[in-house]
């Protein structure tokens, strides 16, 4: 069953081994950084920081390894894939409930105080603290369809807020529509602490009139359960640490930034909108979190990685079914950079099928297709298969002029966000269509090309991996 809330989830990364407490005295400004990139650099636990100087306990790294991805899904490695397949091919409406623990505590307007929160500072040149974990909840001013996703968030001062939101995900999609009919403000809600489902399903690619929490229902396997807010007409988890409703004044910007970003390079400071806190809501003793952003992998990768394949997996199947599998590896962001596995049906489908990569939202600079027999997650094989199976006169795309990756460094930063764009490169290092492959017995798998007008002999060593080599045994 899916975890209930952030709590429960804690609760098993504890059981497992997978989350500690320190008590000893912490502080916010960059050593909680540098204690979770030191965790997370040897596969270490989650941490609670209780001493940080705040009334409250901060839990940092709970989605920091492949292992704690895994009890989050509750799956194994084998099964995770297909898990999330299956989850995302249900959708299960949610709930609204009136007695919600998030409305435990209610702080509203001028009360608010958010440097009693406990939020870090991450890297040494950022602009300020800032709320990496945070999840906003927008809606379509248009249509009134609920979206989640996570959006970084400077507490400016005591009751300001700045944030980014690049105009192609949904949060800026919303306000653009909102500013279009000639609205001066735009409400949301900024979630902080929740059941990892809920978290998993920000980064999942669906198109903008989905319902994220009917996705999130369907990834849990049971409805998530709402509640209204208190200052705005929106609904928000029930059972999250806290909410920080907010109102974006679409007349007054602010200096934000720098911040250390997932592509591993500070995003220069720019003027951005404004959020002002309507209420502060959050559970008897709430838990906030730290989340590490930066030089990749941190967590903020994991959190995206089997979403993100998950779900693009999903839209490319529509189109090319015979895609077996796709890897959008944490060393490029987990959108820069993506592998796919598939068996082209006919001359050509391979290139269709970068060329359809590089017009989804992943926005990924370089997409690579292999043959099935190739395993996308192992950059070795992937280079072999570029090296020996493609031409580059002839596998080679270049497109230009497309929507710009996300927070590209390559590209001129002072450019509006919307404004700018970049190039990709697709290479099919796919057999040519029809190649057959003769493989001496299970030296590299199965043959991936039936039709027969080439013919590629492989050079490996049959039956190696039955030889008996007793000395190797405990290795
Ligand atoms: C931890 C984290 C922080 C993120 N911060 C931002 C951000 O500040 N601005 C942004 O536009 N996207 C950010 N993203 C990326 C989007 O949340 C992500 O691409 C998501 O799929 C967008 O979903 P949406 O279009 O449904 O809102 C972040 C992702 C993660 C995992």
């Amino acid at each position: 069953m899916a975890f209930q809330d952030f709590r429960e989830f804690l609760d098993e990364l504890r059981a497992q081994g997978e989350l500690i407490d320190v008590d000893r005295p912490v502080a916010l400004e960059l050593d909680v950084a540098k204690a979770m990139r030191k965790s997370a650099s040897v596969a270490g636990p989650a941490v609670v920081f209780t001493d940080n100087g705040t009334e409250f306990p901060l839990v940092g790294g709970v989605y920091n390894s492949r292992a704690k991805a895994l009890i989050a899904y509750e799956s194994d490695e084998a099964g995770v894939m297909q898990r999330i397949l299956d989850g995302l091919s249900r959708r299960i409406a949610p709930v609204v409930i009136t007695d919600a623990p998030v409305h435990e505590n209610v702080v509203l307007g001028d009360d608010i105080d958010l440097t009693t929160l406990p939020v870090p500072r991450y890297s040494p040149d950022d602009g300020g603290p800032y709320i990496t974990p945070g999840i906003v909840v927008s809606r379509d001013p248009l249509t009134g369809v609920p979206d989640l996703g996570h959006y970084r968030f400077e507490i400016i001062d005591a009751h300001t807020l700045s944030f980014m939101a690049q105009p192609f995900h949904r949060f800026g999609k919303n306000m653009a529509k909102a500013v279009a009919r000639g609205d001066k403000t735009f409400r949301a809600a900024l979630v902080i602490g929740v059941d990892p489902m809920l978290a998993y399903t920000g980064p999942i690619q669906v198109p903008d009139d989905t319902d994220d929490f009917e996705v999130a229902g369907g990834l849990r396997g049971s409805a998530v359960e709402l509640v209204k807010c208190r200052t705005i007409d929106l609904e928000v988890p029930a059972h999250a640490e806290f909410v920080i409703e907010f109102e974006v004044d679409f007349g007054t910007t602010v200096m934000e930034g720098p911040l250390g970003e997932y592509t591993g390079y500070y995003t220069p400071a720019s003027m951005k909108p404004i959020a002002r806190p309507t209420a502060l809501t959050h559970r008897n003793g709430a838990y906030f979190q730290a989340l590490l952003t930066g030089v990749p992998p941190t967590e903020n990768h994991t959190l995206k990685q089997l979403a993100f394949e998950a779900s693009f997996l999903q839209m490319m199947r529509l189109q090319f079914p015979t895609i077996e599998r796709v890897a959008i590896p944490q060393s490029g962001g987990v959108s820069f950079y993506v592998v796919i596995a598939m068996r082209p049906r006919y001359a050509g489908e391979a290139r269709a099928a970068i060329l359809a990569a590089m017009g989804t939202n992943v926005r990924p600079k370089t997409v690579i297709v292999v043959d099935p027999d190739i395993d996308v997650q192992d950059s070795e094989q992937v280079e072999w298969a570029v090296s020996f199976r493609s031409q580059p006169a002839r596998d080679v795309i270049l497109v230009d002029g497309l929507g710009a990756g996300p927070l590209d460094p390559s590209i001129d930063e002072s450019i509006p966000l919307d404004r700018r764009t970049g190039s990709a490169l697709g290479i099919d290092a796919t057999y040519p269509y029809g190649t057959v492959i003769k493989v001496a017995g299970d030296a590299c798998g199965p043959s991936v090309a039936e039709h027969g007008l080439e013919f590629v002999e492989v050079a490996d060593v049959p039956g190696w991996r039955d030889y008996d080599f007793p000395e190797l045994d405990d290795r």
